[in-house]
């Protein structure tokens, strides 16, 4: 949604709410203060040149003197911007080494993010849950540092990785593997957004991250891992999904549903969003989506599903029960 790009627009990098964004952030302002200072020098001078030496009406009409090398002039012009640079170069490379070399502590959460076309996939392998498009991870405050370690990587194309209150861009990368770690330290819902180029629905590749008090973040794994009740509601949307093709696709626990390709629906209406962030999840926008996402999401995976009216009634009765 609009609402991902207006936060991101509004210079989230310099509104941090986690390591490392923080230390980045520091270092943003650094060098931008360093720019910013070597803009105003060399404006200054270029502004007082073409004030005080502008062609008057009394100037006789010929060229100035022309200087022809100065050692100390030239010596001075190399050497200062030697010197910034190699100050930028080495806090960087320090900020960098801080941001990478971070040690795991014991109390790290994992999670495995895969980026898909057009969606995310989330996996905590060590609390056996999945879901997509939005990531829950507990709040890690000083005295009990519970960082996220990320393990990220691609199920089609590279990706990217972003959610600029948080931390900096990490690319997810066919047959490769990246890590990176996130250690929030105030609670709420940050959104991102994939940073690479990866196909028609890129800019339509958005996530949440929810950050949490450990005690809210445990009643969520505790709800993510319950399965769907085998005397289900509905029975006959639930028929109707089982019997389509949605099961090739699309998981629901407790079902017959154990397709991988496209998202996790186990507890779909405990998502806010719908298709990676195009629309929220309401049974409205779910009823189109279903029916044909690609009016509401151009070129995306899905197919439209061709469903009767009342066949898709059914579905989307019994699919909002899957909280
Ligand atoms: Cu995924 Cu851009």
């Amino acid at each position: 949604m609009g609402a991902a790009n207006r936060q991101i627009a509004r210079g989230a990098v310099f509104s941090p709410v986690s390591a490392p964004a923080g230390e980045i952030a520091t270092l943003g302002w650094f060098v931008l203060g360093v720019a910013a200072a070597i803009f105003l020098v060399v404006f200054g001078l270029l502004l007082y040149s073409v004030v005080r030496f502008r062609a008057r009406a009394s100037d006789e009409p010929r060229e100035p003197a022309q200087l022809y090398g100065s050692n100390q002039i030239e010596f001075a012009w190399t050497a200062v911007p030697v010197l910034i640079v190699s100050v930028l170069v080495l806090t960087t490379i320090r900020t960098i080494y801080d941001v990478q070399a971070a040690k795991e502590p014991p109390g790290a959460l994992h999670i495995r993010v895969i980026g898909h076309q057009w969606w995310w996939e989330f996996q905590y392998p060590d609390l056996g849950i999945v879901t997509a498009n939005e990531l829950h991870i507990p709040l890690s405050d000083s005295a009990h540092p519970t960082p996220t370690w990320l393990r990220l990587e691609s199920a089609d194309v590279a990706h990217s990785f972003w959610v600029p209150r948080l931390a900096g861009k990490t690319d997810l990368i066919p047959n490769k593997i990246n890590t990176m770690w996130i250690a929030p330290h105030q609670t709420g819902t940050y959104l991102g957004q994939c940073a690479e180029f990866c196909g028609t629905q890129h800019a339509m590749m958005l996530l949440r991250v929810i950050v949490e008090p450990r005690p809210v973040f445990d009643q969520w794994v505790a709800a993510q891992r319950l399965r769907v009740p085998s005397q289900s509601v509905e029975p006959h949307g639930r028929q109707v999904f089982e019997s389509n093709a949605c099961v090739s696709c699309h998981a629901v626990r407790g079902t017959s549903a154990h397709g991988t390709y496209g998202p996790d629906l186990t507890h779909l209406m405990s998502r806010q969003t719908l298709g990676s962030g195009v629309a929220l999840n309401t049974p409205e926008h779910l009823k189109i989506w279903v029916d044909d996402p690609g009016r509401m999401k151009p070129g995306v995976l899905m197919p439209a599903m061709n469903l009767s009216e009342k066949d898709l009634d059914e579905l989307i009765a019994w699919m909002v029960t899957l909280k």
